[in-house]
C-alpha cells in the first residue's frame, strides 16, 4: 500500500481487545484492534481478523467468540497475545490472564477485562487481506470503569480525560 495511505489509516485510534475462541476445550486468543460497534438494536459489532491467524478457522467453524476489552495497564498482555502462537507456548498463561465460564457461549471470558462481549457470528466476508466478522452480542458481564488501552499510530497508548469535564 502507498505509504501515505497507511500513515493516514494509522491515525484511526481504537481500543485494544483480546479475541478468544475455542473448540473442544482448546481456548485460543489473539490481540485485536480492528473492531467497532455497527448496530445498536440489536447490538452488533464487527471485528476484522487475518485469515492466516490460528483463531480464524475456529471462529468460522464455531460461529461464536468472546471479545474482551483490555484496560490501559495491560499493555504487556496486548503484546504477548499479539505474537504469533508459534512463538508463545500458552498466551493466557504467559500473560497471567485468568478465565471464567461465559454465560451464553462455550468460549471462556477473561476476569481482568473491562468487559467481556459474548458474541455469535451472523455474517463473515473476506475483505481484502482480512475476514470481517459481523456478530450479535448475546451477553456482557460486569463493566469495570478502568480506562481502555488504545492502539494509535502503530503504538499502544492511554486515553486522556474527557474534554467536557
Ligand atoms: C495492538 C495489536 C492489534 C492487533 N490487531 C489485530 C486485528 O485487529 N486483527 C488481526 O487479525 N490481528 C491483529 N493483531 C495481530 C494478531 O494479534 C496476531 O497476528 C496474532 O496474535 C497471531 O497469533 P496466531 O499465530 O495465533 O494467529 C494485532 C496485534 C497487536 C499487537
Amino acid at each position: 500500500m502507498e505509504v501515505k495511505v497507511q500513515e493516514a489509516l494509522d491515525k484511526l485510534a481504537g481500543p485494544v481487545g483480546i479475541l478468544g475462541a475455542s473448540k473442544d476445550g482448546d481456548h485460543k486468543v489473539i490481540t485485536v484492534s480492528w473492531f467497532t460497534q455497527v448496530s445498536r438494536f440489536p447490538p452488533m459489532i464487527v471485528v476484522s481478523v487475518s485469515p492466516n491467524s490460528s483463531i480464524t478457522p475456529i471462529v468460522s467453524g464455531q460461529r461464536e467468540f468472546v471479545l474482551s476489552l483490555l484496560p490501559q495497564e495491560m499493555e504487556e498482555v496486548a503484546r504477548i497475545c499479539g505474537h504469533t502462537s508459534e512463538n508463545v507456548d500458552n498466551k493466557l498463561e504467559t500473560s497471567k490472564l485468568s478465565t471464567k465460564e461465559s454465560k451464553h457461549v462455550k468460549v471462556p471470558s477473561i476476569n481482568e477485562a473491562i468487559v467481556n462481549l459474548e458474541c455469535q457470528t451472523v455474517q463473515q466476508h473476506l475483505a481484502g487481506d482480512h475476514s470481517i466478522i459481523v456478530a450479535k452480542i448475546l451477553h456482557v458481564d460486569k463493566i469495570d470503569d478502568k480506562k481502555p488501552l488504545i492502539f494509535y499510530d502503530r503504538d499502544l497508548c492511554t486515553v486522556d480525560n474527557s474534554l467536557s469535564k
